[in-house]
């Protein structure tokens, strides 16, 4: 039987073209294929990975899009076309941004492929490199944080509720409440976008931005103040 190939899902870090791993770059100039989302211009993914990069790069329509159905049917759609380039031999690599093990759509795919080789590459997660940008730890000693997606009030609440220490993801969704539930709880936080690019902004002062539409690539790292 033919070889098939191997599968990999590279996490390439936050941004910072410097805060790749090694092994990241050893797979990404080894590999046949690399699978990089589709964006008008070039996926911010592929700009940071493509120096690297020394084979053919397939981009792959991954939507921002919440109708699940739909959703589901282009990862199985996209999962069968990674399937054909696998079983073909080739040895396909699948960048995403930060790590690929937190809020990824690498793991959308890696469920759904069966009966291949895999080997996931961790990456920096945004919000490590974002805590070391505002030079606050996340955490110290036996304290236990949080790490969310800001999805409806009421999960944030209980979370602000149980940890005193919190990272809050995708804060563009629901800025404005956001902030208002931070003061209530007597949390105090920073704002970083997009961490490690060049158009970087980290903002200390939250209130200064109610109102205004928050990039996409932002979070917030904040403590209770007693803490
Ligand atoms: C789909 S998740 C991807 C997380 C990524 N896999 C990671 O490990 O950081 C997208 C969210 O991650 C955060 N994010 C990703 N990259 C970022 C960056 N460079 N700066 C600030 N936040 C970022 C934002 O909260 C954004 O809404």
């Amino acid at each position: 039987m033919d070889k098939k190939g191997r599968f990999y899902g590279i996490g390439i870090g936050p941004g910072d073209p410097d805060l790749i791993t090694l092994k990241a770059v050893k797979i990404l100039s080894e590999v046949d294929v690399v699978i990089a989302p589709a964006a008008k211009n070039e996926s911010l993914a592929l700009k940071i990975a493509k120096p690297y990069i020394k084979c053919h790069v397939k981009e792959m329509d991954f939507p921002m899009i919440c109708d699940t159905d739909a959703l589901k049917k282009i990862w199985s759609r996209n999962v069968k076309t990674i399937e054909k380039m696998l079983s073909d031999g080739l040895d396909t690599a699948f960048i995403t941004l930060g790590d690929p093990m937190i809020y990824s759509t690498y793991t959308y795919i890696l469920s759904r492929l069966c009966g291949y080789e895999v080997q996931t590459v961790p990456g920096i997660t945004s919000f490590c490199a974002a805590a070391s940008r505002i030079g606050k730890p996340i955490a110290e000693g036996d304290v236990p944080f949080a790490v969310m997606p800001v999805s409806d009030e009421k999960s944030v609440a209980r979370v602000l509720k149980e940890f005193d220490s919190v990272v809050l993801m995708k804060v563009s969704r629901n800025y404005d409440d956001v902030v208002k539930q931070l003061k209530h709880n007597s949390f105090k936080g920073a704002l970083v976008t997009r961490c490690g690019q060049a158009n970087e902004k980290l903002e200390f002062d939250l209130d200064r931005h109610l109102g205004e539409k928050i990039d996409y690539l932002s979070l917030i790292i904040a403590r209770r103040d007693n803490t």
